[in-house]
């Protein structure tokens, strides 16, 4: 597998030497458990810059205390080599006390696009996610940073991170990459069971049905409200939240005017499963 480091001493080594002779380093940053998705990430960033750093990292700060910390999917050797075959050059994958040292006491928080969405389902979370991201950034110290838009509204959170705090990396964005049936690859997928797996498409499908239902000018209310009763129709125990933000501020809309997005959360038994799809694009 690629060479692999656990320091920032030693991720900042490298990735200064690289800089030195003149090549561009992208840092796509990771939890691991890494599938299709993860590797266009990884190959997007190939094509951004001549390095290719993956950072994997289970990030407890990002974590609440009834979720899945503990049982997310931990396979640092199998990733190792996967990153290998994407041609990624280096693996970042520091420990919870080299990320947290004792005495560890500044946390990042966003206002504004960090709220409402996941922001109200987990609390805490996108604390958590701009706080590690911001470290990472500032550890590896990237050209180029690429996150997948599958969690669209961390993207934003990030996106407004960086420019705030002035972090001199360029942040982009790279498309869903999703499974023959739609289902967007997750790392999540693998806790559901086959029976929730067979149903777990209609996510998908139904923010679909819903951003063509707009695009053909029903109501945004109505076409959420139909929405809500397929995903229960389907399966789905309990929606989090199913709406339609503006793309870029995330500010609720109810009459889409501009690139929109239809964005949910929902859960299949006890997973819990997150999407988006575009609207008002064409
Ligand atoms: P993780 O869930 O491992 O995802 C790592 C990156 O892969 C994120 O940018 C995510 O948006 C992207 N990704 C996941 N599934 C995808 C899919 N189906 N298509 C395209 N991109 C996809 O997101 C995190 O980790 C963490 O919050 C992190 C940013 C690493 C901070 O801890």
């Amino acid at each position: 597998g690629p060479h692999t480091v656990s320091t920032v001493a030693d991720l900042r080594a490298q990735v200064q030497a690289w800089r030195g002779e003149g090549l561009r380093v992208a840092l796509v940053p990771t939890m691991g458990a890494l599938h299709e998705g993860h590797m266009s990430l990884i190959r997007r960033a190939k094509m951004l810059a001549d390095r290719v750093v993956v950072s994997v990292f289970v990030n407890p700060t990002q974590f609440g205390p009834n979720e899945d910390f503990g049982r997310y999917p931990r396979q640092l050797e199998q990733d190792r080599f996967k990153i290998g075959m994407a041609g990624g050059h280096l693996v970042y994958a520091p420990t919870v006390e080299e990320m947290y040292p004792a005495g560890f006491a500044t946390t990042i928080s966003v206002s504004g696009v960090s709220s409402g969405l996941c922001g109200d389902a987990r609390p805490g979370h996108f604390d958590g996610v701009a706080t590690v991201v911001c470290k990472l950034l500032l550890q590896a110290l990237p050209d180029v940073a690429i996150f997948g838009e599958k969690d669209w509204q961390q993207l934003a959170v990030i996106r407004r991170m960086a420019t705030d705090l002035n972090v001199p990396v360029s942040i982009e964005g790279a498309p869903i990459v999703r499974e023959m049936d739609g289902l967007a690859m997750s790392s999540r997928n693998a806790y559901l069971t086959d029976d929730e797996r067979a149903v777990a498409n209609h996510l998908y499908k139904t923010l679909k049905q819903i951003a063509d239902d707009i695009d053909e000018g029903v109501d945004v209310g109505q076409a959420c409200a139909w929405g809500m009763g397929e995903l229960g129709r389907k399966g789905f125990a309990a929606v989090d939240y199913l709406e339609v933000r503006d793309a870029e501020t995330l500010e609720p809309v109810d009459t889409v005017t501009r690139p929109a997005r239809v964005l949910a959360a929902a859960f299949l038994g006890k997973t819990r499963l997150i999407d988006n799809v575009a609207c008002g694009v064409k």
